[in-house]
C-alpha cells in the first residue's frame, strides 16, 4: 500500500530561536540575583524582561553581551552554543548589538564616524551603510555634525543607528528610552520599534514600566527576584495574570479577601469560584479599578446586578479626582469601612459622602489562593 502523502511528506523544521538562554544563574556574595532564566526570542521579535528594580535584568543581559559570566547556564545563538561554563565566544565575536541607558556617543567622532564604529569592509559600502541608517532614524542632514550639537533624542537615535550598524543578529537594549522626557520617548520608541522589525534582530529589552513594554513587546518575561514568574504575549500577561503581584505590576488593584466552601467564596459582592482550592483556604479577589462597577443609589436600593456583576455593595464616596481621561472615586464600603478604588471614564466628581453601589465584574477579576 502507498504511503499516505501525511506520512511522507517532510515534516517542516521547527524554527530555530534566534537567541535561547538555558537555565542560567547568577550569584552575588551567595545571592542568587539571577535564578534559572530560560527564554527563547524569534528573529523579528521583541521580548520585555520587565520586572522591579533589582530583580536582575540588567545582569541577565549582561550575561547574554558576554560581559558578565554566569556560573551556570547555556547561551545559545541560531542553534549554535556560544556560551556555558566552559566555551565562550568573547563579546565582540557574539554579533550583539548593545543599547544602553547611558548610550554615551563619541563626543569627538562626527554622527557619521559615530554610526561608522563597528563596521568593517570596502569604505563605499561603509559609507552606504552610515547613509541608509541615518536617512532611516531621519538624520541624514546631521551626518558631518557632532553630537554635542544634537538634542538627547536626536542622540539616542544616533546611537541605535551605530548600534544597528554592523546588522546584529541581537540586539539587548537596558531601559534606552529612560533619559527622554514623555512625548519625546513614545515618538522614539515607535520609531526604534519599527526600525528594529524592519532588521529582524531578535530584541530584549530591558524595562521597568509596564507601559513600555505593553507598548514594544512581542513577548513579555515578567522578572520578580532573579526569576521568571510568567511569560507571554501582552494581552494574555495582562488578562492572565498568574498571581496578585503580577496584576498589581501593570496598574492599581482592588483587593476582597475571602474564604473558601464548595469551591465558592461568598463576599458582600456575592460569590466567587475558587476552583480547586480547599475548603477553609483563604482567597484574594483581585480586580482593577476600572473593572469595578459603579451605580448610583435608588432611594437606599442599589441596581439589579447581573448574574456577571453579582451582588451590589453600599459605599460612601471618600474622595473623587479628575485625572485627564478618567475619574478617580475611592469609595468607603458599608460592610467592612475598607476603601475601593474604581475609574470611571470621562468626568464624575460625586461629593464625598454620596452614596454609590459597587460591583465587580466576575470576568474581569481574578480570584487567587493565599499563600
Ligand atoms: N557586580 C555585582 N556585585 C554584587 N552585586 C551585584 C553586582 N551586579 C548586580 N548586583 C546585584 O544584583 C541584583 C540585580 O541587579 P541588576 O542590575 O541585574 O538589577 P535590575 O533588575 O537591572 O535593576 P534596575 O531596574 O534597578 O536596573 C541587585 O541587587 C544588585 O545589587
Ligand atoms: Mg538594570
Amino acid at each position: 500500500m502507498p504511503d499516505s502523502p501525511t506520512q511522507t511528506a517532510p515534516r517542516a523544521a521547527a524554527p530555530v530561536p534566534r537567541l535561547e538562554i538555558r537555565n542560567l544563574r547568577r550569584q552575588f556574595d551567595g545571592v542568587a540575583v539571577v535564578d534559572d532564566v530560560s527564554l527563547r526570542v524569534m528573529p523579528g521579535q521583541v521580548t520585555c524582561l520587565l520586572g522591579p528594580s533589582g530583580c536582575g535584568k540588567s545582569t541577565t543581559l549582561r550575561m547574554i553581551a558576554g560581559v558578565e559570566m554566569q556560573d551556570t547556564g547555556e547561551i545559545w545563538v541560531d542553534g549554535s552554543l556560544i556560551c556555558d561554563t566552559v566555551f565562550r565566544v568573547p563579546p565582540e565575536r557574539r554579533a550583539i548589538g548593545l543599547m544602553f541607558q547611558d548610550f554615551a556617543l563619541f563626543p569627538h567622532l562626527s554622527v557619521a564616524e559615530n554610526v561608522a564604529f563597528g563596521l568593517s569592509g570596502p569604505r563605499e559600502a561603509r559609507r552606504a551603510r552610515v547613509e541608509e541608517l541615518l536617512g532611516r532614524v531621519g538624520l541624514r542632514r546631521f551626518i558631518d555634525a557632532y553630537p554635542h550639537s544634537l538634542s538627547g533624542g536626536e542622540q539616542q537615535r544616533v546611537a541605535l543607528a551605530r548600534a544597528l550598524a554592523p546588522r546584529p543578529r541581537i540586539m539587548l537594549m537596558d531601559e534606552p528610552f529612560s533619559g527622554l522626557d514623555n512625548r519625546l520617548r513614545d515618538d522614539i520608541r515607535d520609531q526604534t520599534l519599527e526600525i528594529l522589525k524592519q532588521e529582524d534582530a531578535a530584541v530584549l529589552l530591558v524595562t521597568h514600566e509596564p507601559d513600555e513594554a505593553m507598548r514594544m513587546a512581542d513577548e513579555i518575561a515578567l522578572m520578580r527576584a532573579g526569576r521568571i514568574v510568567q511569560q507571554g504575549a501582552p494581552y494574555n500577561i495582562y488578562n492572565a495574570p498568574k498571581d496578585r503581584d503580577a496584576v498589581a505590576f501593570f496598574s492599581d488593584i482592588n483587593v476582597i479577601r475571602g474564604t473558601v466552601r464548595g469551591a465558592l467564596t461568598n463576599t458582600p459582592f456575592g460569590q466567587f469560584l475558587a476552583p480547586g482550592v480547599p475548603d477553609g483556604a483563604a482567597v484574594e479577589i483581585v480586580i482593577r479599578p476600572q473593572h469595578i462597577k459603579i451605580d448610583l443609589d435608588r432611594g437606599g436600593r442599589g441596581p439589579n446586578p447581573t448574574v456577571q456583576d453579582g451582588v451590589a455593595a453600599r459605599g460612601e464616596v471618600m474622595r473623587a479626582r479628575f485625572m485627564g481621561s478618567e475619574s478617580l472615586v475611592e469609595i468607603r464600603m458599608d460592610h467592612d469601612g475598607s476603601i475601593l478604588k474604581a475609574t470611571v471614564p470621562n468626568v464624575f466628581l460625586p461629593q464625598p459622602g454620596k452614596p454609590l453601589w459597587l460591583m465587580i465584574r466576575r470576568d474581569r477579576c481574578f480570584v487567587f489562593p493565599v499563600r
